[in-house]
C-alpha cells in the first residue's frame, strides 16, 4: 500500500485498512474455495497486490501502451474483494465459515463500489471499474458463459488483476502462509 504514488488515495486506503484491520485479520476470502481460514481475506488481498505489482513490472517492459499505472494495479488489488469483509460468519471461533443471511442476494461488484464511495471516499475511474467488473475473467458476471468469453475484451488492468487473483487463489489458496 505504501507504494501507491497518489498520496491522497494512499492515505484514504490506509485509513480504511486501519479502521477495519481486525476484519482483514479475521475474515476468510471464501467459505471453502480458497483462503478459507481466519484472516484469509487479508492474506489474499496482500498476495493479489504483490502479484499484480510483479506482473505489471514484467508487462510494462514489453507493452507499447500499458493503459494503466502501478497505482491502478495496487488500488484494484486492494479493493477487489472488500465486499467479503462483511460477507461471511461462523457460529463460534474456529467453526467453518458460511454466508451471512441474505448475502448471496447482493451483487459483489455493486457492493464493493458502494464501499469505495461511501466508506473510503474513493471514486473509481472507468478503467478501474472495468477491471473490478471483469477481474474474474471468464467467470465474471457478464462472461458467465465460456462462449461469451472474449479475452481481447478485457483491458490490461483487468487482465493483470485477473491473473494475480487466479494465481493467489489456485497457488496459495489452500494453505495458510
Ligand atoms: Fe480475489
Amino acid at each position: 500500500m505504501g507504494l501507491i504514488a497518489d498520496i491522497h488515495i494512499r492515505n484514504m486506503l490506509l485509513a480504511y485498512y486501519h479502521k477495519n484491520e481486525r476484519l482483514f485479520d479475521s475474515r476468510p476470502a471464501s467459505t471453502k474455495y480458497h483462503h478459507s481460514w481466519d484472516g484469509g481475506l487479508g492474506d489474499h488481498i496482500a498476495q493479489v497486490m504483490e502479484l499484480g505489482m510483479g506482473i505489471f513490472n514484467v508487462v510494462k517492459e514489453q507493452a507499447v501502451d500499458m493503459s494503466c499505472t502501478l497505482d491502478d494495479v495496487l488500488i484494484i488489488g486492494f479493493i477487489h474483494d472488500l465486499d467479503k469483509l462483511d460477507k461471511y460468519t461462523n457460529d463460534f471461533p474456529g467453526a467453518p465459515w458460511k454466508y451471512k443471511e441474505g448475502r448471496l442476494n447482493f451483487d459483489e461488484i455493486v457492493r464493493t463500489v458502494h464501499i469505495c464511495t461511501t466508506d473510503i471516499g474513493l471514486v473509481l475511474t472507468e478503467n478501474q471499474l472495468e477491471a473490478l467488473s471483469h477481474h474474474h475473467g471468464m467467470w465474471s458476471n457478464d462472461r458467465s458463459s465460456v462462449f461469451a468469453y472474449r479475452p481481447n475484451d478485457m483491458t490490461t488492468l483487468s487482465a493483470i488483476t485477473h491473473t494475480a487473483d487466479l494465481i493467489s487463489t489456485v497457488t496459495f489458496g489452500s494453505k495458510k502462509p
